[in-house]
């Protein structure tokens, strides 16, 4: 059996449309999701939408729709969103999905069995927005939500608790044993901070909302949207492929990315409530930055969004895909821009890339009639650059399986520009001129072709749609020049 890899992002909310910040997490999500099946392993990725709760039913109100009418028109969007960036998941959750609720109710049933359900009053600051209670210290003066900005609500209400207090020693353990389940570290020292600090009780359950997944013991209630939508990644293994439970095979997920907003519920409340329902722990949690556009994190509710469908309408997914996890470090904030997006296309995609590609294609072409002399496994590398390219495989996938995905790509990025290097140095034109040196021209010619090759495998899940026809040119037996592969495209006026 192939080792298995399941990778997850968060299921988006469905009162508003997909905006960068999303397809952020999707592209990451799909460059892990296709390394692993390039290392031959059998891969499930899972993306989706949140679609209960509160903020869903008052947008919905607001427009004087159904929320299921709502839920259903956004989430076409983030299904269609996905395809578009080039992300290859294995399947797209729905909450509403009545499989899903069905799990809910089940695993939550068990929690309470299990004893960490009891009844009680919860009174505190909740924002609507967030659907969550804020604790004191985290109220930014005023009352407001340090992150919508809007007027807290003081709520008072009777509720079915979930008894996350009783974990806290096993949480610790957790923590203590497992240094990697939180990265980066930042993000790992943040969360045991807030465990140690004492973890109080939560609500699973709310009484006035009808939008969710109803409680099987008391009518009156459903579940509180986070534990609902936290079930989903494990909810969809068992109904992903019809007539057929994939839990046994990928549970537990190897890697959860989320942003830093939604740590809290990913680093506590659920582990705490897997272990309540005796479940397997995922093994990592991966906490990356925020997109910032102007110094503030993109967000629907800022209206401060950069449409991804645009962007890719003009320069195509990869192009996309290959700026977010280029110039943002994986896992910091980092500000994203128009020009800044045009520069890197420009600079790197069209020309350290793609014109080391057309200019390769065009020489074995010209030079050697599109046919190079080749061993068993094609071109050798000339030794010169063999230094520089050894260990390099191993070395991009140490760092993806640390989900440095900003760093793995700088690595290969390194060898595009020694190949560029190789070029000048070599000036395979003067070679070409001199018939007793056909010897050293076939070798430079083959070493580009191999050293290119190399290169486009490892960039082939950053740059999917521009790889495969890169390799399909390079792997044919007689080479003939491509279209570029990044095209000038008009700057934009902004
Ligand atoms: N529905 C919850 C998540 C439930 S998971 C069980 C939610 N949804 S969301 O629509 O607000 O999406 C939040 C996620 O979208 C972030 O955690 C991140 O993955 C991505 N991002 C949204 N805006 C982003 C930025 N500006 N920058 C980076 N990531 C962004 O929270």
């Amino acid at each position: 059996m192939p080792k298995t890899f399941y990778v997850t992002t968060p299921i988006y909310y469905v009162n508003a449309a997909p905006h960068l910040g999303h397809a952020y997490t999707t592209i990451a999500a799909d460059v892990m999701a296709r390394h692993h099946r390039q290392r031959g392993e059998a891969v499930f990725f899972l993306t989706g939408t949140d679609e209960h709760g509160e903020p869903v039913a008052d947008a919905a109100h607001a427009l004087g729709i159904e929320p299921q009418a709502l839920a259903d028109r956004n989430a076409e969007r983030f299904r269609a969103l996905a395809p578009r960036l080039g992300a290859s998941n294995d399947f797209f959750i729905r909450t509403t999905d009545p499989q899903h609720m069905a799990v809910v109710q089940e695993v939550l049933s068990r929690v309470r069995e299990n004893g960490f359900v009891y009844k009680g009053v919860y009174e505190g600051w909740y924002c609507p927005r967030c659907a969550d209670f804020k604790a004191e210290s985290e109220i930014d003066e005023g009352r407001l939500c340090p992150i919508h900005h809007i007027d807290l609500v003081r709520e008072e209400e009777e509720n079915w608790f979930f008894a996350l207090s009783r974990l806290q020693g096993r949480l610790e353990a957790l923590y203590g044993e497992r240094p990697e389940f939180v990265a980066p570290r930042t993000r790992y020292n943040e969360s045991l901070s807030f465990i140690r600090g004492g973890l109080r009780d939560v609500p699973l359950t709310r009484r006035r909302l009808t939008w969710g997944v109803p409680v099987p013991w008391d009518s009156e209630h459903v579940f509180y949207v986070w534990f609902d939508a936290l079930l989903n990644y494990y909810s969809a293994l068992s109904f992903a492929r019809p007539g057929e439970d994939l839990t046994e095979r990928f549970w537990p997920a190897d890697c959860h990315l989320i942003a830093k907003e939604i740590l809290r519920f990913h680093t506590v409340y659920w582990p705490a409530l897997l272990m309540a329902a005796d479940i397997a722990l995922p093994g990592k949690v991966f906490v990356h930055g925020y997109l910032l556009m102007e110094g503030e994190k993109m967000s629907k509710s800022l209206g401060n969004v950069i449409d991804p469908f645009d962007v890719i309408e003009r320069y195509g997914a990869d192009a996309l895909r290959f700026y977010l996890l280029r110039d943002v470090s994986f896992g910091q904030d980092g500000s994203v821009s128009t020009a800044a997006f045009e520069a890197r296309y420009e600079s790197e995609l069209a020309n350290d890339y793609g014109n080391l590609a057309s200019r390769v294609l065009a020489m074995v072409a010209r030079y050697r009639e599109g046919v190079l002399p080749r061993g068993p496994d094609g071109p050798a590398l000339d030794p010169l650059l063999a230094e520089d390219f050894d260990g390099l495989g191993e070395r991009v996938a140490e760092l993806i399986d640390r989900v440095e995905l900003t760093v793995a790509l700088d690595e290969i990025w390194q060898r595009v520009r020694r190949l560029n290097r190789y070029v000048e140095e070599q000036a395979p034109w003067v070679l070409v001129k001199d018939p007793a040196r056909a010897g050293d021209l076939d070798r430079v010619l083959g070493s580009l072709v191999a050293g290119l090759r190399v290169v486009t495998v490892l960039l082939q899940p950053y740059l999917p749609a521009s790889t495969e026809r890169l390799l399909q040119a390079l792997d044919a037996p007689v080479v003939v020049p491509i279209e570029p592969l990044f095209p000038r495209v008009e700057a934009s006026s902004t």
